[in-house]
């Protein structure tokens, strides 16, 4: 698991080293149905509208090879890999909208051959990305069958086209279609999360490409509409921005001030601000999909490392600036959660590698910077200071089970907590139905539970290699082991965010790990995490709200049949504070009146103040706990004050 994760990381890297900012193509999923034909070219007359990417290339219509028919578009005397023939969609499709191609290509000898993209973003700058690779082998057609792509919205000058990476290869393009994707309705299921609104949250990481989709859509605002994870591009290579970081410091003669922009992750905050989705923030401080020009003297590629002092002051502008431009740019969207560092352990519980991630995937240039992991201190640090107070602050790493890596976070966490640096463990989650056992994860469960901080489980997936029914049976089983494990911490666990929907859109699609398949049906892993649950209704997006006082309470949720009680270290024993100045009914901060205060009482006075929920006024008189009388961002802030125990009561001053 943990390798093929880090080719992933590589392959990312390598394409930004590229110049490719996006890939807005989900893999190749063959579509059942005829789906109504936009555009068709058979290059038995003509080239039908293709045109050359470079100066270089000579295109014709050839008799030389055919996939249908007598002909083909033959592209010859190409310079560079990227040379090859394109088509203009301007007009024949929009941007933001899901499509499928088919096309069939073949190669003179062996060569990488790639479909590709190019667009430029709603800010007027170009990009491009690959939809589909495939080797040929100069014999054979490769077939680019239904394969999904979009580009994402606002986009302008979107081309589709074809490139080898041999340069000098002729290419060969035939029966090129492009069709509409039907609008599929998806199954009548009762929503996943209403199964946990007494437990957590429920939710799955979104991508621009995702958004493009409206069946694929319909899932997320069923199922996963608890907690959205700006699946990318709110990592470091797509927030930060060289060009007008470069611009600044030729301005102002200052290096240790990085500009950002949230171009990128736009369409997805859009849509979580106009669904009312709160938000986790993924990631501020990586070793992966990180530039190394944001490590570099003069923002250089090839420039020296910076220095310890100056890279602080790099990460604190970097932080501050993120934080900022969310604040000003989105005021009113709900980013509860950031991941402030993320994978900084070794499973073995020591630092990464120092280096550069370009060039050995895994290494980290801020331990190159720092020479151990004291960044992390400072990551924590600078996230307090600048994210809107209330903002939960977590940790977030994988193989977070292997005992190394659990008790460096640990040490790492307690270390943080006490100075009110950290609210939470990530446990990322990346599984296989072979490894971990649930008990280990448990174990892991148990350990985080221990320290009082909040878990939430930020990128469910459970690969298996046997995609047959078998296989799937197995996988159902896995899922609901670890939900098992995961429920019976629920009072620890905030939330469980799945790392996408439908399994053809995952990282890891051909161990089709989620929990839909690629045509929107519910897998059996579906049905065994909520086999023996009764829904909530009507489904809402808050956990405990089962606990909330009779007015808000909805219908009793039933556990899960197979959970047994958690033993000394039940999170309930050790997360919450007991609640301050009691009077005859109540405490201040205790909203669901459960004799505690603690995350459940302030997803409650949040989701009021984001009026998906309607607090009675004989709940919200408890929640004035700043006593100036109204109910606002500050009683929240100082809840979550109060729960991370830096201020020791709450209520109005005596
Ligand atoms: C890690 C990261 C995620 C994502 C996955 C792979 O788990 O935290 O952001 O990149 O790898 O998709």
């Amino acid at each position: 698991m943990n390798r093929s994760k880090k080719i992933m990381a590589g392959i990312a890297s390598v394409a930004m080293l590229a110049g490719v900012a996006s890939v807005y193509a989900n893999p190749a999923d063959k579509a059942s149905a005829e789906e109504p034909v936009i555009f068709s070219a058979d290059f038995e007359d003509d080239e039908c509208g293709f045109t050359r990417r470079g100066e270089a290339e000579t295109l014709e219509v050839t008799d030389a090879a055919a996939h249908g028919g007598s002909k083909s578009l033959c592209v010859s005397t190409r310079a560079e890999s990227w040379n090859g023939a394109q088509i203009a969609l301007d007009g024949l499709i929009e941007a933001g909208q899901q499509y499928l191609v088919t096309a069939y290509a073949k190669t003179e000898w062996y060569s990488t051959l790639t479909l590709s993209m190019q667009y430029d973003n709603a800010d007027g700058e170009t990009q491009y990305g690959n939809v589909l690779s495939m080797s040929n082998e100069g014999s054979d057609w490769s077939a680019y069958e239904n394969v999904k792509f979009s580009f994402p919205p606002g986009s302008t000058n979107m081309h589709l086209y074809f490139e080898a990476s041999d340069a000098l290869t002729k290419i060969y393009i035939d029966d090129f279609t492009i069709s509409n994707l039907p609008d599929v309705e998806i199954e009548d299921l009762t929503p996943l999360r209403s199964y946990y609104t007494d437990a957590f949250k429920i939710g799955t990481a979104l991508t621009p490409s995702d958004l493009a989709s409206k069946p694929f859509m319909k899932l997320v605002d069923k199922h996963f509409s608890g907690s959205i994870t700006v699946g990318n591009e709110l990592k470091p290579d797509y927030v930060l921005n060289k060009k007008s970081s470069l611009a600044y410091y030729e301005e102002t003669g200052d290096d240790t001030n990085p500009q950002v922009s949230l171009a990128a992750a736009r369409s997805v905050l859009d849509y979580c601000l106009e669904n009312n989705i709160p938000v986790r923030g993924h990631t501020l401080v990586w070793h992966s999909q990180t530039p190394d020009w944001f490590f570099k003297e003069g923002y250089a590629d090839d420039g020296e490392w910076v220095s310890k002092e100056k890279m602080t002051q790099r990460m604190e502008n970097y932080i501050k600036n993120v934080m900022e431009t969310l604040e000003k740019e989105y005021p009113d969207l709900n980013i509860y959660a950031w991941d402030v560092v993320n994978e900084a352990w070794e499973d073995n519980g020591s630092p990464r590698q120092a280096g550069s991630n370009n060039v050995q995937s895994g290494q980290s240039a801020w331990v190159k910077v720092y020479g151990d992991n004291s960044f992390i201190d400072y990551a924590f640090k600078f996230a307090r200071k600048y994210a809107p107070e209330g903002t939960l602050l977590y940790y977030n790493d994988y193989n977070e089970y292997i005992d190394g890596k659990t008790n460096a976070i640990i040490e790492m966490a307690e270390r943080l907590k006490e100075q009110g640096l950290i609210d939470g463990i990530g446990m990322q989650s990346h599984l296989d139905v072979g490894f971990p056992s649930a008990a280990q994860y448990k174990n892991a469960l148990k350990k985080f539970a221990a320290t009082g901080l909040d878990i939430q489980v930020t990128e469910l997936d459970i690969t298996t290699a046997d995609t047959n029914a078998a296989g799937f049976e197995k996988q159902a089983q896995v899922y609901s082991d670890i939900f098992d494990a995961i429920y019976e911490y629920k009072d620890s666990i905030s939330a469980v965010i799945f790392w996408g929907v439908t399994d053809d859109a995952s990282w890891r699609a051909n161990q089709t790990p989620l929990i839909f398949d690629s045509e929107y049906k519910a897998k059996p892993a579906f049905y065994s995490i909520i086999d023996g649950l009764e829904p909530t209704d009507p489904p809402v997006t808050t956990p405990s709200v089962t606990t909330a006082p009779a007015e808000t309470t909805p219908q009793e949720t039933t556990p899960l049949e197979t959970t047994t009680p958690s033993e000394t270290t039940a999170p309930s024993e050790t997360t919450p504070v007991e609640t301050t100045e009691p009077d005859s009914k109540g405490s201040y901060g205790d909203l669901n009146s459960d004799g505690v205060v603690d995350l459940s009482d302030l997803s409650l006075l949040s989701l009021h103040l984001l009026k998906e929920e309607t607090l009675s006024d004989d709940i919200l008189k408890y929640a004035d706990v700043d006593g100036n009388e109204s109910i606002n961002l500050s009683d929240l802030a100082r809840m979550r004050q109060y729960i991370s125990k830096r201020i020791d009561s709450l209520g109005p001053k005596k």
